[in-house]
């Protein structure tokens, strides 16, 4: 089977933003921010992904392009005869985890966006909240519409689907996004939200601030579960590997703290806590909205709807890419024709996801490791083997690719002036320091 190309640099760059962009900058990001001291966390935030995410996402790229394979493939290609296939196989395993829980949290946000539409909210929003997460039915129902367009556009192809999907939502991501942000800075009383965002206060930093901070960055930025290497490998040969990483990050960048700018001024416009965690979307912001409705029931509407319209496009564009590392890894490595390869990561996904779904309610007893399903199968992958996946991606790129191999990937073929100008120290972050410093996370993440 042929495989298929992204058409330019700038749809490379669309769906990589794609999958880069979701849940993790509207619902993770936000509440992150409120329970790590703000403003300080944001600038973190910044320093992690600009100095520490970008090497890795780099690294990540590199193996997909310089293969042009899936996970599997490309380490037997690049590294044949050896062990580092089975890597490979890894990261087909986490983001098929990450999906399922990802597709239940995706299944919540098509509830609320369609309630957002029918009804509205009422002030007993957070108690909706647990109802609706704790009954058997609906929730799974709506993991299943989730999943199954997800499956929809990758189904149609790398073009088609994926590249087409991706081109038409970014926009509309960005042009909601900002209009729900200058709606809420526009609040009486949404300026201790906008200093609480930009204006930071030392005194909070502290070492698991870092921790956090990389383990959102590595999360948002899509990197070391395979998604960026099985995109990079969509890309043609005289596009730049840095210009890529760097347009997604800035991207991602951008987004997450226009969607802090949304949520925030409006949380403390309401003259609620912002600490409130995971329940902020789903909790906190629909009491909001059915406390704007009592003043202005036709506003509160279409900003609650466009909220969740974004919330629920942004993370279509992201559950894609992680179908899209086990379908090309099907396709290519056991020559599953594409329908059947979907066919194989949607019955597996929505059955771990049916799981983690059910342990809100019937399955809340079933622990491992202290935890419910949903929340192991959140730290198994956003704690351990993202940063494990990451750690093997720089390993391999840094210790086990050829110098020279990697350099005229990076430069392509020494024909990127900035690439062969910068290639050096990224060579140096990559080899030595992105190791250090994800084994210092992983070894955090164990004591957190
Ligand atoms: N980056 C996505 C988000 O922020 C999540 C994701 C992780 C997608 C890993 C693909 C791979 O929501």
């Amino acid at each position: 089977m042929a495989r298929e190309n992204f058409a330019s640099g700038k749809t490379a760059i669309m769906a990589m933003a794609g999958s880069a962009i979701g849940l993790g900058n509207i619902w993770r990001f936000p509440y992150m921010v409120g329970q790590n001291g703000g403003a300080t966390f944001v600038l973190i935030y910044l320093f992690c992904v600009l100095l520490l995410c970008l090497p890795i996402f780099i690294a990540e790229s590199t193996i997909g392009r310089c293969s042009g394979s899936n996970t599997f493939g490309a380490m037997a290609k690049l590294a044949p005869g050896t062990k580092w296939k089975w890597i490979g196989l890894l990261t087909v395993i986490t983001p098929l985890i990450i999906l399922s829980y990802y597709s239940v949290v995706g299944g919540w946000s098509v509830d609320y966006m369609l309630k957002s539409v029918i009804s509205g909210f009422s002030s007993d929003a957070p108690e909706y909240f647990g109802r609706f997460t704790s009954s058997v039915w609906k929730p799974l129902i709506f993991h299943t519409i989730f999943l199954s367009l997800t499956c929809i556009i990758v189904l149609r192809g790398v073009k088609a689907g994926i590249e087409k999907f991706n081109k038409a939502s970014l926009p509309l991501l960005f042009i909601l996004i900002v209009a729900i942000a200058v709606y809420s800075m526009t609040l009486p009383g949404a300026s201790e939200g906008i200093a609480y965002m930009l204006k930071p206060d030392f005194s909070s930093l502290s070492a698991r601030s870092f921790a956090y901070a990389m383990g959102q960055g590595f999360f948002s930025l899509s990197i070391g579960v395979g998604a960026i290497l099985t995109y990079s490998s969509y890309m043609k040969k005289d596009e730049s590997l840095i210009g890529s990483a760097a347009g997604t990050a800035i991207f991602d960048l951008m987004f997450a703290v226009i969607a802090g700018l949304a949520v925030m001024p409006a949380v403390f416009a309401a003259g609620i806590e912002p600490g409130a965690g995971p329940g902020l979307i789903f909790e906190t912001l629909p009491y909001i909205f059915s406390q704007m409705a009592e003043e202005a029931p036709l506003l509160s509407r279409v900003v609650s709807i466009c909220f969740f319209v974004t919330i629920v496009f942004a993370a279509l564009t992201s559950s894609i890419s992680l179908v899209e590392v086990g379908v090309s890894y099907l396709a290519e490595e056991h020559g599953y024709s594409r329908r059947k390869a979907v066919l194989v990561i949607f019955s597996i996904a929505w059955t771990l996801g049916a799981v983690c779904s059910l342990s809100f309610g019937p399955l809340a007893g079933v622990k491992l490791f202290g935890l419910s399903a949903f929340s192991f199968c959140d730290v198994l992958t956003s704690n351990f083997l993202i940063t494990f996946g990451s750690l093997l991606f720089v390993i391999f790129v840094g210790w086990k690719m050829d110098r020279e191999l990697v350099r005229n990937e990076i430069t392509n073929g020494g024909t990127l002036p900035f690439a062969c100008r910068v290639f050096k120290p990224l060579y140096f972050m990559i080899r030595y320091v992105a190791p250090v410093v994800l084994v210092a996370i992983f070894l955090t993440n164990f004591m957190l």
